[in-house]
């Protein structure tokens, strides 16, 4: 994650008044250092719930190391996963876990991203916010991917859950895209009118993002 991407969720965080927010994939943790350091600046008490895998540890800098220099580590509940976030996901759903934001960018398969998703969905509050990076990444220069299909070298997975799984399913309707991003709001079933609109159009832009449900 970039700086300018970091501005971008604090204009979500703060317009949606986000206390709960979750991370699939922090690598070293920059990402999660950003998003953490804009819930500590919103005051009160707001976490940033991050999961990877068991050898994120290894690295250097690992995510605690980096969460202790930026002195964020008191909004950061990060888990370490031995095969994936999957499971964890699993146990939020049956601990009744809730968020009001989910940033996705860890494995960027269609199995990874689609049932990631299917997952994400449950675990959002209404009006919750779903972020999708790396919309337009595929596997082919991979070492692991070299013995795939040549579809799943060449296709990029995390476009197809977006178009096939997000903009079909019926709890999102507010959607925009913009370059290797794409973010969707869960219907909370009330019209968009006055602040929420205005909000919306804020976060969207002029002219910058596509808007895919102009008809809902
Ligand atoms: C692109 S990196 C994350 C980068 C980070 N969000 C940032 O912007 O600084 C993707 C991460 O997802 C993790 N990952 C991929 N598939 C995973 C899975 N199924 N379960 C847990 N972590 C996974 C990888 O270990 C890797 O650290």
């Amino acid at each position: 994650m970039r700086l300018n991407q970091a501005q971008v969720i604090e204009k979500v965080f703060k317009a949606y008044d986000c206390r709960d927010a979750l991370e699939l994939g922090f690598f070293h943790g920059v990402s999660t250092v950003y998003m953490a350091s804009i819930l500590k600046s919103m005051g009160d008490r707001r976490t940033l719930t991050t999961i990877d895998l068991l050898s994120a540890k290894e690295r250097s800098p690992n995510l605690d190391e980096l969460a202790a220099k930026f002195g964020v580590s008191d909004h950061v509940e990060a888990f370490y996963e031995p095969r994936s976030y999957l499971w964890r996901l699993k146990a939020f759903i049956e601990e009744g876990r809730k968020f009001d934001f989910c940033y996705l960018d860890g494995g960027h398969t269609w199995a990874d991203s689609g049932f990631a998703f299917f997952l994400i969905d449950k675990l959002l509050k209404k009006d919750g916010v779903i972020l999708f990076d790396d919309m337009k990444w595929t596997p082919e220069h991979q070492p692991a991917a070299q013995h795939w299909p040549e579809d799943e070298r060449t296709t990029a997975a995390v476009e197809r859950v977006w178009t096939l799984l997000v903009m079909q399913h019926p709890n999102y309707d507010r959607v925009w895209t913009h370059g290797n991003w794409a973010l969707a709001q869960k219907r909370d079933n009330t019209p968009l009118v006055g602040g929420a609109k205005r909000i919306w159009r804020k976060l969207i832009g002029a002219n910058k993002y596509i808007n895919f449900r102009p008809d809902r």
